[in-house]
């Protein structure tokens, strides 16, 4: 089933630049969908879109649909706080809050009024959990956040947003400062989660995009060039174009 599905998407940004350009894609739920595809191709303005971060920048145009779950999310009536809930978001680089690691994780559900802390003692130890990070850090839930390391404060990150039970996950390149072992871990635990969470992942590299990939769609500026499920687009790529990227002839 496809959770999101993108209709004939165009964004401008004000200084007359062309994002995105007539997008349609349909994004299936519960699996990995993987957006890839050299700098300047429009991926991280696509993520933006699905939660509404342009709201926040210079966009002068938007034209199109975003349905998810069947309602259009561009719309004027939309509720951008719960879409925000709805849709999470995990940057490149991990931005952690300087509260404890505890405190990073039941900020969210605090704002939105959650006080028992029955409640938030499971929200912690859940997300933690489905993070990969529960094992390392359980000991010292009331240490600050910001003394993990780069890679244990994108899991925690990754955990921040899962407190607030989400449905989709957007990732930007969330493993572009890592080391391979901490790489390895948020790519394991990714795996893990499309069991229950529809994840759309930007690579930070082509050989991610192929490990990662349960659909993938190639951007190349502002247009998609294909998509298609599996690893069709590394195996067997239809446009002359993904196959030069995908085989490195281009970055
Ligand atoms: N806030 C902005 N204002 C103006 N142009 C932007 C802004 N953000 C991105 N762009 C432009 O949009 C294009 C796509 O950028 P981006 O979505 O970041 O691509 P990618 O993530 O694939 O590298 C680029 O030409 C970039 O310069
Ligand atoms: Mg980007």
């Amino acid at each position: 089933m496809d959770k999101i599905i993108i209709e004939n998407l165009s964004l401008g940004y004000s200084d007359g630049t062309e994002s995105l350009r007539g997008i349609n894609l349909n994004l299936p739920e519960r699996q990995i969908s993987v957006l890839f595809g050299p700098a300047g191709g429009g991926k991280s303005t696509l993520l933006r879109v699905l939660n509404r971060l342009n709201d926040l920048a210079d966009v002068v145009t938007v034209q199109g649909r975003v349905l998810i779950d069947g309602e259009n999310i561009l719309s004027r009536s939309t509720d951008v706080i719960a879409l925000r809930r709805k849709v999470g978001m995990v940057f490149a680089r991990p931005v952690v809050l300087p509260l404890s690691i505890r405190g990073n994780l039941t900020y969210g559900l605090e704002l939105a009024g959650e006080r028992r802390p029955a409640v938030l003692k499971a929200a912690v130890e859940r997300s933690l959990a489905q993070a990969a990070l529960l094992d390392e850090v359980k000991d010292r839930l009331g240490d600050p956040a910001i003394a993990l390391s780069g890679g244990q404060q994108q899991r925690l990150c990754l955990a921040r947003v899962l407190a607030l039970q989400p449905e989709i996950i957007l990732l930007d390149e969330p493993t572009s400062g890592l080391d391979p072992i901490s790489t390895a871990r948020v790519e394991s635990s990714l795996q893990e989660l499309k069991k229950e969470y529809t994840v759309i992942l930007v690579p930070h590299s082509v050989q991610q995009a192929a490990r990662m990939a349960d659909f993938s769609a190639f951007f190349l500026q502002g247009e998609l060039v294909e998509a298609g499920p599996g690893k069709s687009l590394f195996t067997s790529p239809k446009d002359k174009r993904t196959e030069n990227y995908v085989e490195g002839r281009f970055g």
